[in-house]
């Protein structure tokens, strides 16, 4: 036995030393090793747990779309979707149930299978305007899809079909519109700020009540476009889009692009879509 009492410091043996520097050590490094097994296995589990619930979201999202073709394919079938069924009332209590619980990714894929499906956008709008007076089955008024991003598959290759899409009333801040083509669709009474348009075509499209403080229209093809009693403030919109388009009573306060002069101001940008307008004051485009 190690009997420190009886001696002074020098006449420790090496084994005494050993046996100290041990009975100290192995405890401390079993303490160090058993802290960090366990930090280890906390983190494996709360690893463990974010995969788990990432992957029951996901999980419900797709049996929510899958629910949501499901049971339009069965109005199809059943008749429900014909224009006699007009207002659509099932159609559109599926959609809007589902709507609300999906994420972005899922209400834009819901939007293009909508249109292929010609439950939106079913007028004509081959040459730009629409050419037909047809009620959209899926109604998208009042829904929100801020920040969704709508965009080609192929990029410039071919452009998004989206053509004649009423998207009016919609709340769609942060949203994107990548290589899309918009002609003859309708934003009236929305709320767009700083929307992106990019690479996309919006020949004939109407924004008339909308918020669309801070959008930017990229490259887009504004041909025929036209804004009337909207909030274009600090929007990013080129010399030649403004020649293309036509304006009516915006407020565009974006030193830049003062030379759009509107002779009245709104009194209010978010307004019901009248089709009514009294356009007294056509906004000129300067050089
Ligand atoms: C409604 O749809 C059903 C099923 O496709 C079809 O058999 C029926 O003829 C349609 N009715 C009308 C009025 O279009
Ligand atoms: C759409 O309108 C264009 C021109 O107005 C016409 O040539 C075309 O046949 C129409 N398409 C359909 C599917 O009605
Ligand atoms: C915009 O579209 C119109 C109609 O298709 C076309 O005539 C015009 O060349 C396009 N403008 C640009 C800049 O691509």
């Amino acid at each position: 036995m190690l009997d420190l009492s009886k001696r002074s410091f020098w006449n420790f043996t090496l084994k005494d030393i050993l046996i100290i520097i041990s009975s100290v050590a192995i405890p401390i490094a079993l303490a160090i090793y058993t802290a960090i097994g366990s930090q280890q296995q906390k983190q494996q589990a709360e690893k463990k747990q974010k995969f788990d619930l990432e992957q029951s979201t996901q999980l419900r999202q797709q049996t929510l779309y899958d629910e949501f073709l499901n049971n339009i394919y069965k109005l199809d079938k059943d008749g429900y979707l014909n224009d006699t069924k007009n207002p659509w009332a099932f159609a559109n209590a599926y959609y809007r149930a589902a709507h609300r619980q999906w994420d972005t990714i899922r209400k834009a894929d819901v939007i293009q299978f909508l249109k292929e499906k010609q439950l939106i956008g079913r007028n004509n709008c081959t040459n730009g305007c629409r050419t037909t007076k047809l009620d959209d089955i899926i109604r998208l008024n009042e829904l929100n899809f801020d920040k969704v991003h709508l965009a080609s598959e192929t990029g410039v290759l071919n452009k998004l079909n989206l053509q004649c899409v009423s998207f009016d009333q919609v709340s769609m801040s942060n949203g994107e519109f990548s290589s899309v083509n918009l002609n003859g669709a309708s934003f009236d009474g929305g709320r767009l700020d700083k929307v992106k348009f990019d690479g996309s075509s919006l020949l004939c499209a109407s924004f008339n009540g909308v918020n669309l403080a801070g959008a930017d229209f990229g490259n887009s093809n504004l041909t025929g476009a036209h804004f009337s009693n909207s909030d274009m403030t600090g929007v990013k919109i080129t010399k030649d889009q403004m020649k293309q388009a036509s304006f009516d009573n915006v407020i565009m306060s974006n030193g830049k692009k003062s030379e759009i002069t509107s002779s009245t101001t709104t009194t209010s940008p978010i307004t019901k879509p009248s089709t009514t307008t009294t356009s007294s004051s056509t906004t000129s485009i300067g050089q």
